[in-house]
């Protein structure tokens, strides 16, 4: 038996004290990734400097001892592998330049032909395999397609996913084309990231919520079983957490219709609820709103115990619901994690 508690989790076991990491943990919200951030540059140099990526990954190890380190990089950079230009807007977000025709989802790169873009982000896996502490499980990751496709599309972030949609109800054949291109390119990106090091990997579909019905079935569902398919027989042993965000009942049979080994809460679930309906049929991960690292006292305390006592029945990996914000308060971070662990 593996002496790390997050595989432990993720093959079902159920641990008397939930192992813990939390989204963003490398983040704004800490000073020593800032100071990175700015040796760096910017954003987006920093993800390609494999030294200094390392770094900022092992910040939040070093300061609060998370059970997983997660590979600091962003879901971004596979559409700019795939030929999409790619900035980010102080203050605003990321840019990209945008996809809504056959000809350009046609001129996207192969898949075979990502990993020159791509190589710093594996070397960032290489080190961090030989330099994370024996106990700390490295988590690999990517965007599932629909939530990468939002950014496609649109060419930025949005509320309401309106583009996607709206090229999905006008042009069925190429949405489902740039769906099928990601949807490849991903698994060649994810598979490289195992064989570079990656012990778990992580799909994001942050805006899995805003597919309804059927919908959600063909671009959340699908392209996510396609994923976890591929990487199992080409890696059988890989544990896969699986992430549609807010998709409500979506969650429930979720992990056994896409092979998926964890799926991971938003906090717009209870975790009673979540208990119940999810939880009993594998490992769950979450789902602290992440509110409480900004808000902190007895509050904090409160939510994170009733977290831990809703799932403490089966498999839990403790998380919050959603990425830690830039306005957190790092002393918050290390009380939710010493009501974790009592
Ligand atoms: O969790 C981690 O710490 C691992 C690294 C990671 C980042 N982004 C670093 C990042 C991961 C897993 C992501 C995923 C990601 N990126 C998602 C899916 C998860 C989610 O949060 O819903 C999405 C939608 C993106 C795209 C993205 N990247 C946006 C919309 C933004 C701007 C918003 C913001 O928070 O500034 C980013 C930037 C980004 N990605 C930052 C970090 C640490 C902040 C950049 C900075 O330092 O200025």
């Amino acid at each position: 038996m593996s002496n790390k508690t997050i595989l432990r989790a993720l093959a079902g076991e159920v641990l008397p004290t939930p192992p813990i990491w939390m989204m963003r943990q490398a983040g704004r919200y800490l000073p020593e990734y800032r100071a990175t951030r700015a040796q760096a540059g910017d954003f987006l140099a920093l993800c390609y400097n494999s030294d200094l990526a390392a770094e900022v990954t092992l910040q939040p190890i070093r300061r609060y001892g998370f059970d997983a380190a997660i590979l600091f990089a962003d879901i971004l950079l596979l559409p700019q592998a795939m030929g999409a230009d790619l900035w980010f807007e102080t203050g605003e977000g990321p840019r990209l330049s945008t996809i809504t025709t056959m000809a350009g989802v046609k001129g996207l790169k192969p898949k075979e032909d990502i990993h020159d873009t791509l190589a710093p982000i594996y070397e960032t896996v290489r080190i961090l395999a030989r330099e994370l502490p024996r106990e700390t499980t490295l988590i690999g990751f990517a965007g599932a397609p629909w939530t990468v496709a939002t950014y496609m599309i649109a060419g930025r972030g949005s509320k309401d996913q309106g583009a996607a949609h709206a090229l999905k109800a006008a042009d069925r054949a190429t949405f489902q084309a740039l769906i099928d291109a990601i949807t490849a390119a991903t698994i060649e990106y994810l598979s490289m990231q195992v064989l570079a090091g990656a012990e778990v990997v992580k799909l994001f579909d942050s805006w899995a919520g805003s597919l309804k019905g059927q919908d959600f079935i063909d671009f959340a569902l699908t392209p996510a079983k396609q994923i976890i398919h591929a990487l199992k027989a080409r890696h059988p042993d890989l544990p896969v957490i699986a992430f549609p965000r807010e998709a409500g009942q979506g969650y429930v049979g979720f992990a056994k219709a896409t092979g998926a080994d964890c799926v991971a809460l938003d906090n717009s679930v209870s975790p009673e609820w979540a208990a119940e309906h999810v939880q009993i049929s594998g490992c769950v991960q979450g789902n602290l709103a992440p509110e409480h690292m900004v808000t902190g006292g007895a509050a904090l305390v409160r939510e994170t115990r009733r977290v831990v006592d809703a799932f403490k029945g089966g498999a839990h990996i403790f998380n919050l619901g959603h990425g830690i914000t830039p306005d957190a308060d790092p002393h918050n971070v290390s009380r939710m994690i010493e009501a974790v662990r009592g």
